[in-house]
Parts: C-alpha cells; structure tokens; sequence
C-alpha cells in the first residue's frame, strides 16, 4: 500500500486540506495516524468494526486490546457512554481537552472490537488543534491507539510513525513531536472509587483535587513495583520476572499486561542511591564494552519529569537506530505521581529486568 506522508506542522490553508483528505479517509474506514499532545495516534471510525479491525492488522496487535475513542466535543460522549456521572463532568471540565482517558460503560452502538470485547469503553479528547480538527472533519468519534507496531516504544516525532507504518495504512499526518511523550492517564469510572488504570503526567493528586474523593491506582500497577524490591544485586533474569508476572494480579486496562515499548537492545534498569548507581553504570558499562558490546545510558535530570517523560519513547528509539547492545537506565523517583507514570513505562521497557544497588 502506498502511503501518503503530510506535513501539518503550520495552521494554514493546505493543512486544513490534508486534514479534509484525511477526515473523508476516515470516514471511508480508512486509517490514518495523527500527532495528539500524547503520542501520535492510528486513527480508525470507532464506531465501524470494520475500520477498527484493520488497526489491529496494521499494529500487528492482538484484537482483545481496547482502544482509546477520541473526541473532538463533549457531546460525542452521549454515543459512546451508557452512564455520564458527574465526575466525568468534573474531571471533562478540568482537563480535556488533555491527557486524560475516562473508562465508562459502554452504549450498545460501540462494536465490541473497539472496546476490546469489554462492556465499557475510554474515551479521550486529545489537546492537539490538528487532532481535533480531524476528529470533527471525519464526523465520528476516532478510535486510536499509539500508531507504533505492537511491542515497540510509542511514537512521539512523526520519523516514528513513518519509520512503523509506512506501506502499512493510506495517510501519515506528520505534525511537530508530541508536547507530552508518554500516554495519557486512563481512569476507571465504573466503580465507585475512581481507579488509575494506567498512570501518566495527570497525576492522582491533581484528578482528586477536581473530584473531593481520593483516587486510587489498579494494585496491578504495583506488581512490577514488588519485583524491583529484590534485594539481588543481580539483574533478575526474564523467565524469573515473567513467572511472576504470572502471580500478579490481572489488570483492569489490558493493554498493561503486554510486552510493551520494548527497544530492540537489551535494558536494565539500576535503582539505588547516586553514588551508588554512578558506580555499577561505570563497572557494568566497562564490562561489556570489554565483550564489544555498544552501550548506552539512558538517565534524565533528576525532579524534571515533564523533561523525562517528553523524551523517554524518542531517545529508545534513538539507542535502537545507533546500534545500541546494552541499555543501562536509571530509575527515577516513583514516590513522585509523574516519576511513577515514567518508570511504569521504563520497567515495561526493560521487561522488569532491575538491578538494584546496595
Ligand atoms: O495518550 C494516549 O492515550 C494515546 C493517544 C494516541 O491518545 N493512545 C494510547 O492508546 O495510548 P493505546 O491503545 O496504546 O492504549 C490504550 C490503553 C490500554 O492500556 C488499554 O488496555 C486501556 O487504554 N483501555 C482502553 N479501553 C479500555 C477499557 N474499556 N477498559 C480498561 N482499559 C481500557
Ligand atoms: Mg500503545
């Protein structure tokens, strides 16, 4: 399939053009990926089973997966959800359009492909002016997951999605790289405590602030946390971490429990105090260097997670195209709701393979 690659980085006459082109694929049952303030999106009718099928053929991802549904108005929400509690109201006021996925339960008209067979469905209106604009141009709600091949780190610059998707869907809008980098935060609102499925740069603090009550994360999410207590010094070996993973509770937002975001180089992620980690980074980095191994180090500014989290999927992807061998990373503070959302994303990347330092 040939793939028309678009460039939408300026607001102007030609760019609303390609967005009418991409708006009428869409609505045709076409995909299309697109940029939104999170990652860049593979865009499908949510509401034609058809169109949201090919998704899953195009990512090569497994069809029990729910999508995310993206919206361009509020009002869309009445086609998608059965119930609209009041929290939807508070939190859709506070923070949409943004990075914030609801999970409510589902009207008889969303196929059942697009919710993953589930009965709810998540919904999302991304901050992103072309995003929205090529919602309202299709005329229905967009279903989309990240527009990576499944199993690959998300992508946060168009060269990302171009580099997975090409020859494999009809249009590529290329706009500036992601605001945010890493996914939005889906939040359950089926049951009465509002339950952080997957976590990301809108932090439980800030939903319970809007909503008076406290917020709680899917103890799912906890799982690889356990793991990484594991006073070995060695880094744990992935048969040990996958049985178990077998032992953890099964998430809520089945997307969680897949290989994810996984750089082509082996990772390890080394957690403990500075210096020490300073110290095994030089001894281990040294070591395989010695075996001829390509070695990269991934590590961000500590406290800056909005830095962290904007360049994290980018700079996996940049360690994969040098040729890296070894990833070594440095963990970074999970006791911080954003720094949490990143190592969730980086333990992922790592296959919870975690040394931790004494
Ligand atoms: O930022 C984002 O959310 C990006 C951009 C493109 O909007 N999208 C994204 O979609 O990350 P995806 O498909 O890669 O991830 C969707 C996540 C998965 O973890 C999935 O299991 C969860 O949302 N999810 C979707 N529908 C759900 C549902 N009905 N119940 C529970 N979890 C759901
Ligand atoms: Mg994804």
């Amino acid at each position: 399939m040939d793939t028309k690659i678009c460039d939408i980085t300026k607001w102007n006459k030609e760019t609303l053009a390609v967005l009418d082109e991409a708006g009428a694929i869409l609505r045709d049952g076409g995909l299309v990926a697109f940029p939104t303030e999170t990652v860049y999106g593979l865009g499908a009718n949510a509401l034609n089973a058809e169109a949201v099928s090919s998704i899953y053929t195009a990512k090569g991802r497994p069809s029990d997966n729910p999508l995310i549904v993206h919206i361009s108005d509020i009002a869309q929400c009445e086609m998608l959800a059965l119930t609209w509690p009041e929290s939807a109201d508070k939190l859709a006021a506070a923070f949409w359009p943004g990075p914030l996925t609801i999970v409510l339960p589902k009207k008889e008209g969303v196929p059942t492909v697009t919710t993953g067979g589930l009965s709810t469905v998540a919904i999302r209106m991304p901050d992103h002016r072309a995003a929205l604009e090529l919602i309202k141009k299709a005329g229905c709600p967009i279903a989309a997951p990240s527009a990576n091949l499944s199993g690959k780190p998300s992508p946060t610059k168009g060269a990302h999605v171009i580099a997975d998707m090409s020859g494999r869907i009809p249009m590529i809008l290329v706009g500036d790289d992601c605001k945010v980098g890493i996914e939005s935060t889906v939040l359950d609102l089926t049951d009465e405590t509002p339950l952080i499925l997957r976590p990301g740069i809108l932090t439980p603090e800030a939903i319970a602030e809007v909503l008076g009550t406290p917020v709680s994360f899917d103890p799912a999410l906890y799982s690889g946390k356990e793991w990484n207590e594991d006073p070995s010094t060695e880094a744990s070996a992935n048969d040990e971490i996958l049985e178990k993973e077998k032992k953890c509770p099964a998430p809520k937002a089945p997307g969680m429990k897949y290989k994810h975001y996984a750089p082509k180089a082996e990772m390890i992620v080394l957690k403990g105090s500075a210096d020490a980690v300073q110290q095994a980074l030089k001894k281990l980095k040294e070591e395989r260097e010695a075996t001829g191994q390509k070695v990269g180090i991934l590590f961000f500014l500590a406290g800056d997670f909005a830095q962290a989290a904007h360049d994290f999927f980018a700079k996996l992807r940049a360690f994969d195209e040098d040729g890296v061998d070894l990833i070594l990373a440095v963990a970074m503070d999970e006791a911080d709701s954003m720094g949490f959302a990143i190592m969730n994303r980086m333990l992922k990347s790592a296959s919870y393979k975690v040394m931790q330092i004494k």
